[in-house]
């Protein structure tokens, strides 16, 4: 197609009302992270970490803390030794208990190098063969009837200093720079690819751009452009292979042909004028890529069917996630914005990092009159879930407080399209301490914190004493 053509047709975004999250995300998410799975953070398995020959420190880019680290120092066993850490960490058992566990969802952490054609090997330090064990995670999640988020947790450049969750500690923080959104975006039309045609990854409801940027926007330049261009690379893919995506505008005349493979599909996409042409190029570097993973996942037949045959057009989009635009501050731009299709948003709560003052009546009396949802939903926002939550203190909490302080914060956070504990576990183990009591889902059922029935508080009346009676969030 002559790009040419249709260089002059706009994207005309539907800017839909407080949208409903829909397609294949439950319509309230009990759900857990599976962290420190495939983005390993050592501090939830210090006596594993350790074993495999990581250390531990203070400031976690002195040492091998991180899996960059890791990585650099042990090339010829880095991939070996993750691979059993991947296969251990997470597998049939696991799934097994968040099924008696009653969990809906699940928010996978992703690093980009899951897409390891993306990695600068001369500089960039990364195990490999996540995406094997990623398939086989998916195929038993499936099975089990857990929605998936594939969470870009992990970012190319690195999205946050000092940080293990972003693979890599360092002050040395590259994201937000062109080179980097671009790899995002490539990652993005992959797994987007692989969404729609990868017959594991059916149970993946929803995508989620990047986790937990810097919260001062000054220091997130072009951010608001890669959460536009993050949609539109969602969007372009899923029009590729023949979903249907509203509110864009596409010439009559142009139209890919069902009997037309995923290759020949993206192709003409990436040709047409209809997206931009950041979006567009990220679909053209995407399609190589695309065909070495699904060869390796043994799916050439896939690769070679039309997509009419496979019927891949009938498949709901995905759900674009974002951190909500209250995440930041100074200015930031906001993610509805963005929005074409459905969309959720994420916001993160730990008030072990001085949300409130430290003492109950304060936790209480704050995540009671919570009001998050209300205020971004007065800024498009909604749905929102807490995708990250759980029951640290920052003061030595007794049990009869956890009772109440996994009762209250459910209670708010399922106000809105509800939420995601972190850590679905935490190690059992001397190391690790007492870690777990506050960090884990699984060890907080166990103790009864948290309710057999993740829908149900063990006093639906914990927060009556707290809300006050000003701003009743009855
Ligand atoms: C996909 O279609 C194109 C164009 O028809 C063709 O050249 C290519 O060989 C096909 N790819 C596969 C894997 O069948
Ligand atoms: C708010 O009013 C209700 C009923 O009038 C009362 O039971 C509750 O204690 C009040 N809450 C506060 C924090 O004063």
């Amino acid at each position: 197609m002559p790009s040419t053509l249709f260089g002059y047709y706009l994207l005309a975004v539907v800017a839909g009302l407080a949208g409903v999250a829909s397609a294949g995300l439950p319509s309230k998410i009990y759900g857990v992270n599976l962290g420190s799975w495939l983005v390993l953070e050592a501090w939830m398995l210090p006596a594993e970490w350790v074993d495999m020959g990581g250390q531990q420190c203070d400031d976690c880019s002195t040492c091998i803390a991180s899996e960059f680290a890791f990585a650099q120092a042990f090339p010829n066993t880095v991939d070996a030794k993750f691979d059993q850490h991947w296969s251990s960490w997470f597998n049939q058992p696991d799934v097994d208990a968040l099924v008696k566990a009653g969990i809906n969802t699940v928010r996978i952490p992703l690093g980009y190098w899951l897409v390891e054609a993306l990695v600068n090997r001369k500089t960039e330090f990364y195990p490999r063969g996540g995406f094997k064990q990623l398939r086989r995670g998916l195929s038993q999640l499936k099975k089990a009837n857990i929605a998936v988020i594939l969470d870009h947790h992990a970012l190319p450049g690195v999205q946050t200093a000092g940080q293990m969750f972003t693979g890599r500690c360092t002050n040395d923080v590259e994201f937000y720079t062109p080179a980097n959104y671009h790899r995002a975006l490539v990652w993005t039309s992959v797994m987007t690819a692989l969404t729609h045609l990868d017959p594991v990854f059916s149970s993946v409801a929803a995508i989620e751009a990047v986790n937990e940027p810097i919260m001062d926007a000054t220091q997130t330049p072009g951010y608001g452009d890669f959460q536009k261009n993050f949609v539109q690379t969602v969007r372009a893919t899923e029009f590729s292979v023949g979903i249907p995506v509203e509110g864009i505008n596409v010439p009559a005349s142009f139209k890919i042909s069902s009997n037309a493979n995923i290759t020949s599909a993206l192709s003409q996409t990436a040709l047409a004028g209809i997206f931009n042409p950041e979006v567009r190029s990220a679909l053209t570097e995407a399609i190589p890529i695309i065909t070495k993973m699904m060869i390796e996942a043994t799916l050439q037949g896939v690769l070679s069917s039309s997509l009419g045959a496979l019927g891949v057009g009938k498949r709901d989009p995905l759900v674009t996630n974002f951190m909500d635009i209250n995440w930041q501050h100074n200015s930031p731009p906001n993610p509805a914005d963005a929005k074409i299709g459905p969309q959720a948003y994420d916001n993160h709560l730990y008030y072990s990092y001085g949300v409130a003052d430290p003492n109950e009546q304060a936790y209480l009396t704050h995540v009671c009159n919570l009001d998050r949802i209300q205020n971004d939903a007065a800024l498009g926002n909604s749905p929102l879930f807490f995708g990250e939550w759980g029951l640290p203190t920052q003061f030595a909490a007794t049990d009869a407080f956890l009772f109440k302080w996994a009762d209250a914060q459910k209670f708010s956070y399922s106000k809105g399209a509800g939420w995601i504990f972190w850590n679905f576990k935490i190690e059992i183990s001397t190391l690790a301490g007492d870690t777990a009591r506050q960090w884990s889902y699984m060890e907080g059922l166990r103790r009864g914190y948290l309710t057999q029935d993740p829908s149900k508080l063990h006093d639906p009346h914990v927060c009556d004493p707290y809300i006050t009676n000003t701003t009743s969030s009855a």
